[in-house]
């Protein structure tokens, strides 16, 4: 059994590209020319031109045993996240696993398990010599027959007859199983994971991804799972953590993220599709979005002054769309009239997506797939107050 680690990072920046910004180079030359020792870049100097804050002040504790999806769009920094937490980045913060600081300790004691998008394996090694790298780098060839054995065991049907192959013969999912097979056979006390299913088709991503869970729940081994699917992200992550910039916004259940974003973005990236998101302007009592008036709950109300501008915010599937005959209610509050311009049908969700326009603005409502809606006709929209999310406009913060 391993022994399970929690992992606490600490305020960890990372910046790229590192090069002296012009300004201080030139500084650095004048200095010289007249025989002045030249000054060293400071924290107080701007950041060199062209280099990317990859990482700006993160801080995420992962709890023993848990499993923590890394969610985020493309360039915010999930990779160089777990990168750093495994060891292969320098960074400024600190790294715990534990209560252990993990500053000087070498990513191959770390006792961790990284499986990577691309499955970097030795190409000059069959499978099994791939699972026995680790044990041969450590001086523990002994193990390597009853580890090998135990782990085609937990790899199940079909594993064994990889283990002779090199991995240029073969195919992208059983690559993928191997470097799966060597992460956990070296009996890792963490788990890390770089969107590692990315280069299989679907059927095999669908099948891979209960075939990963399984592993982390018979285990209960440390996990860290960086992925963009959020279908990936519900079934892998006992929780999320959401990032966008170099930062983590929020850390939590899917479900509880889902219901409430705690910014404009959480809200606008989580869910397929998002929430819809509108501008807003407060007026007595009301808000007025969307050629609407829509009346938000007191609490709003009371950290909002009259004619201040913010995000209003609705799920498509909290949309209520009436068909029928109602009166001309264009003017009720939380009512709109649209015509929906075209129909995205998901059969699968046994659901509908309502696509319309308003005002220039986008707006996706979900209604189940039997409902007969018609399009470039207006119907009449509700927009329930207590399913409405506001956001401040400047800051994105959730009100
Ligand atoms: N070795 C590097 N040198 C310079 N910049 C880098 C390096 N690695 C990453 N970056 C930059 O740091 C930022 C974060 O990159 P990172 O790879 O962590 O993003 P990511 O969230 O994993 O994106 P993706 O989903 O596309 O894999 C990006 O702007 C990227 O261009
Ligand atoms: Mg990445």
């Amino acid at each position: 059994m391993p022994h399970m680690a929690s992992i606490h990072v600490v305020n960890v920046s990372k910046r790229f590209g590192e090069a002296l910004a012009p300004s201080l180079r030139e500084q650095q030359r004048q200095a010289r020319m007249i025989g002045r020792p030249p000054r060293e870049r400071t924290a107080e100097d701007a950041p060199p031109e062209g280099s990317v804050l990859a990482l700006d002040r993160v801080s995420l504790d992962v709890r023993d045993g848990e499993s923590m999806v890394i969610l985020g769009p493309s360039g915010c920094g999930k990779s160089t996240l777990l990168r750093v937490i495994a060891g292969l980045e320098s960074y400024d913060g600190e790294v715990f696993y534990g209560d252990q600081n993990m500053r000087d300790v070498p990513p191959k004691d770390r006792g961790i398990g990284i499986v990577f998008q691309n499955y970097a394996l030795y190409p000059q090694f069959e499978s099994k010599g791939n699972l026995a790298f680790f044990f041969r780098m450590h001086k523990r060839e002994a193990e390597i027959d009853e580890r090998v054995r135990q782990t085609s065991q937990i790899m199940g049907l079909g594993f064994e007859a990889l283990l002779g192959r090199m991995p240029n013969t073969l195919s992208g999912g059983q690559k993928q199983r191997v470097a799966i097979a060597r992460a956990i056979c070296r009996n890792p006390r963490l788990l890390l994971f770089d969107e590692p299913l990315s280069n299989l088709d679907a059927q095999l991503r669908s099948s891979t991804r209960i075939e990963i869970r399984r592993l982390i729940n018979r285990f209960a081994i440390t996990t860290l799972y960086v992925t963009h699917d959020q279908t990936e992200a519900t079934i892998m992550g006992d929780r999320l953590a959401i990032m966008d910039r170099g930062r983590v916004l929020q850390v939590g259940t899917y479900r509880d993220v889902y219901a409430r974003p705690a910014n404009a973005f959480v809200a606008g990236f989580l869910g397929v599709p998002p929430m819809n998101l509108f501008d807003g302007l407060v007026e007595a009592g009301q808000v007025s979005a969307l050629q609407a008036r829509l009346t938000p709950p007191p609490r709003v109300l009371d950290f909002v002054v009259r004619g201040q501008r913010i995000i209003a915010g609705i799920r498509p599937e909290d949309i209520v769309i009436e068909t029928d005959d109602a009166p001309d209610a264009g003017d009720s509050p939380n009512a709109l009239r649209v015509a929906f311009e075209f129909v995205e049908r998901l059969p699968s969700d046994r659901a509908q997506l309502l696509h319309a326009t308003v005002g220039g603005t986008r707006l996706i409502a979900r209604a189940p797939i039997e409902r007969d809606i018609p399009l470039h006709k207006p119907v009449r929209l509700i927009l329930p107050p207590d399913r409405l999310h506001f956001f401040h406009a400047q800051t994105g913060m959730r009100i």
